[in-house]
């Protein structure tokens, strides 16, 4: 499975570049992507530029032309919800375009005229996995799923920021996520954005946003890593060797061509803590995204993969 991953500045995508192994630039449309691996996933990387066309036609060209089944945007925003500071982490539950204004017509703020989709909700299954990510990385920081709302703008402004909370109920701002988040519905891919708080896109946002991107960027990486780790392949067998259970599982897997990782837990101390966190001591688990069978069951397994 490929997951895009996209930021819009060179310091958003900066660690990712440095993580990547095996990595190939292909520019298209002025915009470089980088295939290759990151905690043995398969992704690709680009830096799609600032603002809601730029992260359109980025997102189009990975779904198109690297085929990504899956696509993270990953960086800062300006707080909007009171209850958050710089560097808390907003996953989106959903995005909107808060610069789409056609009020005039008797259409509603943000509505895309002649639609009744304007607000884009991110994955189930990419939110659960970004807040478990999140929770992992960083004690002291605040981990919400909220609204993100995008325009092409850099908000600094305390009145507009009231705004965006008592209208639309936003968590955050930016300039991409909803761009990401329609063409990713308009073509049947899962999304979510993960954004670490840079400002409070208030009258300090231009110097909060220069002196803590950097930081908010790392909280980003940090999280995304830690979700693709956890990202499984189809399904992830966790095992051991000369185990003849954990060879039923992957027999019964094959046979049924449902794609799988193996994961020795005698082999890192890391996939045994990931077992345990499903609340098993023994192999073989079997893993499919949040859910985890114990032991060869296949009417449990048949659940699983239902
Ligand atoms: N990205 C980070 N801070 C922002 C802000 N205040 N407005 C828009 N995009 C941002």
């Amino acid at each position: 499975m490929r997951v895009g991953i996209i930021g819009a500045m060179d310091e958003e995508i900066a660690l990712y570049l440095e993580g990547m192994q095996e990595t190939k630039a292909v520019t298209k449309a002025g915009i470089t992507y980088y295939e290759g691996t990151l905690e043995g996933r398969d992704v690709v990387l680009c830096k799609s530029g600032v603002g809601k066309v730029n992260a359109s036609v980025c997102t189009q060209i990975l779904i198109d032309h690297f085929q990504v089944e899956k696509v993270i945007f990953t960086g800062v925003a300006g707080a909007v919800h009171p209850a958050l500071n710089i560097g808390d982490i907003v996953v989106s539950r959903d995005c909107l375009q808060h610069d789409i204004d056609v009020t005039a017509l008797g259409f509603q703020p943000g509505q895309i005229p002649f639609t009744d989709r304007w607000i884009w909700e991110a994955d189930p299954e990419l939110i659960q996995l970004a807040v478990r990510a999140g929770e992992q990385v960083d004690e002291g920081v605040s981990i919400v799923t909220g609204r993100i709302l995008s325009g092409d703008q850099f908000v600094a402004d305390r009145e507009k920021v009231q705004r965006f909370y008592e209208q639309f109920g936003a968590h955050c701002t930016e300039m991409e996520g909803a761009a990401v988040g329609q063409v990713c519905a308009m073509n049947g891919i899962p999304f979510v954005v993960v954004r670490s708080m840079s400002d409070k896109a208030d009258g300090s946002a231009h110097v909060n946003f220069v002196e803590f991107t950097k930081l908010a960027s790392q909280r980003s990486y940090a999280i995304v890593v830690n979700m693709l780790r956890h990202l499984a392949a189809g399904a992830i067998v966790y095992s051991t060797q000369g185990c003849i259970e954990c060879d039923m599982v992957k027999k019964w897997l094959t046979e049924k061509g449902i794609a799988f990782e193996v994961r020795d837990v005698m082999a890192s101390r890391a996939y045994q803590e990931e077992v345990e966190r499903f609340g098993f001591l023994g192999v073989p688990v079997t893993v499919v995204g949040e859910k985890a069978v114990k032991g060869f069951d296949p009417q449990e397994l048949e659940k699983l993969f239902a």
